[in-house]
């Protein structure tokens, strides 16, 4: 693992029903997690309260997805007001952002339901649901409007603190064929070269980058040796308490 504290998010997709939900928090509440990772989990939106209300504060809620400015006319979309984002437009094409978000004096739908982060930009995103550079950019833009940096003014970003890059090739997404260690952190490697270049060193060596595609209890350990994994993404294996409290445990 590298530097940075050790993260481990889980991505539940659009998986899971009342029961399956309630058994997997269950079994979360009940798994011994090593105290020095953080941990997130991302349900459906449909369950957020459930889970909100039923999960351990150990473990931390995230949204899949957050439209791109203010409330209003617009049916199935789940606002936000962010205190704090940032979106990447380089980054966005490549790879999806965990952003995390502070609790604004303006209780809007995330942080009401309690939500402490937001998934933007995933593959799955773009590629099946047609969301295109633009639109992520609207996002993006609507974040920025919110008081924070642009792309171009990187330096202008106050706090990189809560910012979680993750890589996830998409050939590995849900098909069992995990990235190499050695693959992982080359591209990690390069990641956080950018943020050298682009941002600076300091950004660079504090900034998590976490590694998903197919991360399951037995390719975690090996992944997790590598100097530039700082975390996972975790997809498929996150629906199963057991197996994603072992992925959480590999922290080195
Ligand atoms: O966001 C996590 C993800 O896309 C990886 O999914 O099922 O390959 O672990 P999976």
């Amino acid at each position: 693992a590298g530097s940075g504290k050790f993260f481990v998010g889980g991505n539940w997709k659009c998986n899971g029903t009342k029961e399956s939900i309630s058994k997997l928090v269950s079994d979360l509440n009940s798994a011994k997690l090593e105290p020095d990772v953080d941990v997130v989990v991302a349900p459906p939106f449909v369950y957020v309260d459930l889970v909100k209300n039923s999960l351990t504060d150990r473990i931390e809620i995230s949204a899949q997805n957050s439209w791109i400015g203010k409330g209003g006319a617009f049916t199935g979309e789940i606002r936000l007001k962010p205190t704090f984002s940032f979106l990447a437009r380089d980054f966005i094409k490549h790879f999806c952002l965990y952003v995390s978000l502070t609790i604004s004096h303006n209780v809007e739908q995330l942080t009401d339901i309690g939500c402490k982060w937001v998934i933007l930009g995933h593959s799955e995103r773009r590629h099946v649901i047609g969301e295109d550079d633009q639109f992520i950019g609207k996002k993006a833009a609507y974040a920025l409007s919110q008081g924070l940096g642009v792309i171009a003014c990187i330096d202008a970003v106050p706090s990189w603190d809560n910012v979680v890059i993750a890589y996830e090739p998409v050939w590995a997404i849900g098909t069992g064929k995990v990235a190499t260690p050695q693959q992982a952190q080359e591209v990690h490697v390069a990641v956080r070269d950018w943020l050298k270049k682009n941002v600076s060193a300091e950004v660079a060596s504090k900034t998590r980058i976490i590694y998903g595609g197919s991360v399951n209890g037995g390719n975690c350990a090996e992944l997790a040796k590598q100097e530039d994994i700082d975390g996972f993404l975790v997809g498929g294996a996150s629906l199963k308490g057991p197996e994603f409290a072992t992925i959480v445990n590999s922290v080195t």
